[in-house]
């Protein structure tokens, strides 16, 4: 089969051994991936050889040998934890989720890794009814499923976005602002991706008490923060995510998510559909912020 094999040179599609799935695992014929901006570090980074890729869409090829999940011919979005960019994968049943006939390959593709951080990161700040939420990162991958579901949450967003502002009212912001520091809140739940200065800047918007969840450092600034930062917002607790130490397996909060899509509450609309042989131009597109919510490539 082909497979997107990284090289010193970068990613190239070559031929590779296909897949043997483990017994609790499903063959899995991958119509669309996703590209997420942490990829762009572990392809620079693992260049001898490594398969990347974690967030597909297609359908069983074969159902897993224990009977567990989905049977052959079914339509499923998955989380795998690399080797996902090929024409097949094995995929634990317990990573995947059904894709019912009204969500797309490329929506399915978009939702994964993305999806469940932004579901799974405002959790961690509990009721969302009624409270303000401040989303740094808003016009990214991740930012617009944590606009639009903290929106569903019944909560206010303020979202922060620099140079992309597309539909991010239409999917709930009741404000958007150019930079972290003309959010004026106070906010009770922030949700921090851009690190640097944003990250000292969105606690002096906090409310006294409030959770900031820290997911990334797409600037990759250290943020100069220290107690005093704190003064005026006393008892604000920053927690940090990191979806690979998250507890439970991806699948049923992905089931979570793919109904939410399919009763039209959810729009993983992507910022770039192309063919995978396309990935290089994709992922430029990525590493120079020129995408506003997910790339999606089809095979
Ligand atoms: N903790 C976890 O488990 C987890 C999981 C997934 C992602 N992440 C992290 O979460 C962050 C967002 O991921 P994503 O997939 O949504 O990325 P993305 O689609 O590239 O979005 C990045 C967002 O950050 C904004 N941004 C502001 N300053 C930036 C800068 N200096 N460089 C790059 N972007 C900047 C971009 O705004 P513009 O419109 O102005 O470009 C864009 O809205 C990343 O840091 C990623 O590594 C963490």
């Amino acid at each position: 089969m082909k497979a997107v094999i990284n090289t010193t040179d970068g990613p190239i599609i070559a031929s590779a051994d296909e897949p043997v799935p483990a017994p609790h695992e499903a063959l899995v014929a991958v119509r669309a991936f996703a590209l997420n901006r942490g990829e762009l570090a572990l392809l620079d980074s693992r260049t001898g050889g490594w398969r990347p890729g974690q967030d597909i869409a297609g359908v069983v090829v074969e159902q897993a040998a224990d009977g567990t999940g989905p049977v052959a011919g079914t339509r499923v979005a998955a989380l795998v934890e690399q080797a996902g960019w090929a024409e097949r994968v094995a995929v634990p049943a317990d990573r995947l989720a059904v894709l019912p006939d009204q969500v797309s390959m490329a929506q399915g593709a978009a939702l994964p890794l993305a999806g469940l951080t932004a579901l799974r990161a405002l959790r961690l700040g509990g009721a969302l009814l009624g409270r303000r939420v401040l989303i740094t990162g808003a016009s990214g991958g991740v930012g617009r499923f944590l606009v639009e579901l903290a929106t569903l949450g019944g909560a206010t967003v303020t979202a922060v976005a620099g140079r992309h502002t597309r539909d991010l009212a239409a999917l709930g912001a009741s404000e958007v602002v150019a930079a972290t520091d003309q959010a004026t809140g106070p906010y009770d739940l922030i949700v921090e991706s851009v690190g640097g200065a944003s990250l000292a800047e969105a606690l002096r918007a906090a409310a006294p008490g409030a959770t900031v969840v820290l997911i990334g450092s797409s600037s990759g600034a250290k943020s100069p923060i220290d107690i005093y930062d704190f003064v005026g917002h006393e008892g604000t607790r920053i927690v940090s995510f990191l979806s690979y130490a998250h507890p439970d397996p991806p699948g049923a909060d992905l089931e979570v998510l793919v109904t939410f899509t399919a009763a039209d509450r959810l729009h993983p609309t992507p910022g770039l559909v192309e063919d995978w042989s396309k990935l290089p131009a994709a992922l430029a597109a990525l590493r120079e912020r020129r995408i506003s919510g997910k790339a999606v490539l089809t095979l």
